[in-house]
């Protein structure tokens, strides 16, 4: 039996990739590029030593999709695959909605035919708007999202709640990430997003390796330990292990429709975040204060308390390896 991996080529999807391929699981990926490039595949293979399936496609494709189902034996499914670039989704909503919602309709769909029911979705921690208790926890109430994107992840997991209402012989994990940063200790694998990133973390990278000038922090008025916006910043292979941590849980329970935060506690600054990347890797982090960027809240962080006891789940790696694994991948680039 295999497990579909949908946007496995992806940031999240290619470190999951390895961690589910060393598990010794049996995958089929698609991915349509659209955010990432064939190399991460050969990296994948290069790291794990491990073969897989792949189809280049869009999961917009339903007729391609339903082949998968026909030419393969998939039990379960992972899906990574959507757009997720929040100012991006405020210039165009509708390719968001229609990637993000539409796949993901069209995947439950496809599932529901071929009665594949075991389903993990990456949801985000931005479904929580601006939260009303820190730290998150799982029972904070959602809504209130403030772009397209989030809002797109939002429908998605009421469909969820929805279609499981409507048969629960569903067995679906929703996992609500919070800041995904670093990349894999080969350097093969990592972030390195077109153009000017949106993220801090993939932006000190540029700044690190001097492609961009300097790094323009947004805010330094907000009630935090130092003024800066203060996140739950996780190592992407951290958050990978949760991934098979979900599926296993899925795997052991007949049905369900479970709800995680994967994070680490953790709240750290942007100053922290600057201060840490410039010591561990020795570079320099020139930066400037700038306006508050419209959307963003002060604080947002993570009571990972539930994915500990039900899942078994914690993050082990220190901020201090989130800035060495973000650097030794983006230098060789
Ligand atoms: N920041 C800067 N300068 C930059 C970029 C970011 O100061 O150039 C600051 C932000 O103001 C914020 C912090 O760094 O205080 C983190 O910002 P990011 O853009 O890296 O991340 P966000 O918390 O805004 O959002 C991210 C993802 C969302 C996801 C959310 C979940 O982009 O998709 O985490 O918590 F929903």
């Amino acid at each position: 039996m295999s497990i579909l991996i949908t946007g496995g080529a992806g940031y999240i999807g290619s470190h999951t990739c390895v961690e589910l391929l060393n598990a010794g699981k049996d995958l089929v990926i698609l991915d349509d590029f659209s955010n990432s490039n064939k190399e991460v595949l050969d990296n994948i293979k290069k790291i794990t030593n491990k073969d897989f399936k792949f189809y280049e496609m869009n999961y917009l494709d339903k007729d391609k999709l339903e082949k998968i189902f026909e030419e393969n034996k998939i039990d379960s499914v992972i899906n990574f695959a959507g757009f997720k670039a929040v100012g991006e989704s405020t210039e165009k909503p509708i390719e968001y909605y229609i990637n993000n919602v539409s796949g993901a309709l069209n995947l439950l769909d496809v599932m529901k035919k071929h009665n594949v029911k075991k389903f993990v979705f990456s949801s985000s921690a931005t479904v929580y708007g601006n939260p009303e208790i820190i730290p998150i926890t799982e029972d904070c109430k959602v809504g209130g999202t403030t772009n397209p994107y989030g809002t797109s992840k939002l429908f998605i997991e009421k469909i969820l709640e929805d279609l499981y209402a409507s048969d629960n012989t569903w067995d679906i994990a929703i996992l609500r990430y919070f800041n995904p940063v670093g990349a894999h200790e080969s350097g093969l694998i990592g972030e390195n997003p077109k153009g000017i990133p949106n993220n801090l973390m993939p932006f000190i990278a540029k700044v690190a390796t001097k492609e961009l000038k300097e790094l323009s922090i947004f805010g330094d008025d907000y009630d935090t330990k130092d003024g800066t916006g203060v996140r739950d910043y996780i190592h992407v292979v951290d958050l990978a292990k949760g991934h098979l941590l979900a599926l296993d849980k899925l795997d052991k329970e007949k049905s369900g429709l479970y709800i995680y935060n994967l994070g680490t506690g953790h709240g750290y600054s942007v100053l922290e975040m600057v201060k840490t990347y410039s010591q561990v890797n020795g570079v320099d982090i020139p930066y400037k204060i700038v306006n508050r960027r419209p959307g963003d809240i002060a604080q947002c962080y993570s009571n990972p308390d539930k994915a500990n006891k039900e899942l078994g789940f914690k993050a082990t790696k220190s901020l201090e390896d989130m800035c060495r694994d973000s650097y030794n991948f983006i230098k060789n680039k």
